[in-house]
């Protein structure tokens, strides 16, 4: 069952980032989805374990960072590291729109947000934010589809 899922449902492939007082992370996360419209509520499904789950939790804050077909390095580079070890930032360029979560210039969009529920789902936690800011920074670009083949 869990192939058919991998493979029939489709999701975007994004940078979803945080930020504690000094500390900013952001972990690569596809479980990704629009939940309201007014108002407009984003959904990120979240396991436990990740150093995000524990930053947003504490934090309330969080930033949907949407990659194109150019950026699978990039969805590498957050997605298989933990900012528990590493500064997944370093090197790169970013900058803040209201929550102070990061925003990743090259991104085709972002979506800044607000924590205003949280949800346990099986082994993973649904948060979702209000978003407060959001804009479309690459017009002329595609958000990227997960597929199995960029990453595994
Ligand atoms: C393409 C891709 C999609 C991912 N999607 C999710 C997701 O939706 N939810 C999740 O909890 N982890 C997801 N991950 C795994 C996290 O990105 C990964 O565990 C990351 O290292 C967590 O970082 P952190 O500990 O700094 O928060 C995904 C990884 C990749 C490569």
């Amino acid at each position: 069952m869990q192939e058919v899922a991998f493979m029939a449902l489709v999701h975007g492939v994004y940078v979803v980032t945080t930020r504690l007082d000094d500390k900013v992370n952001g972990m690569t996360a596809s479980w990704v989805s629009q939940v309201s419209l007014h108002p407009l509520m984003v959904m990120v499904s979240i396991a436990p374990p990740r150093y995000s789950h524990a930053l947003i939790k504490e934090s309330g804050v969080f930033a949907v960072n949407v990659l194109t077909g150019d950026h699978i390095d990039l969805a590498k580079r957050f997605g298989y590291k933990s900012g528990r070890s590493i500064d997944k930032f370093a090197g790169l360029n970013w900058t803040t729109a209201v929550t102070g979560a990061p925003i990743l210039p090259q991104a085709y969009a972002y979506l800044d947000l607000k924590l205003v529920h949280s949800f346990t789902a099986g082994d993973h936690t649904l948060f979702v934010g209000e978003a407060v800011a959001a804009k479309i920074l690459h017009p002329q670009s595609q958000p990227l589809i997960f597929k199995k083949t960029d990453f595994f």
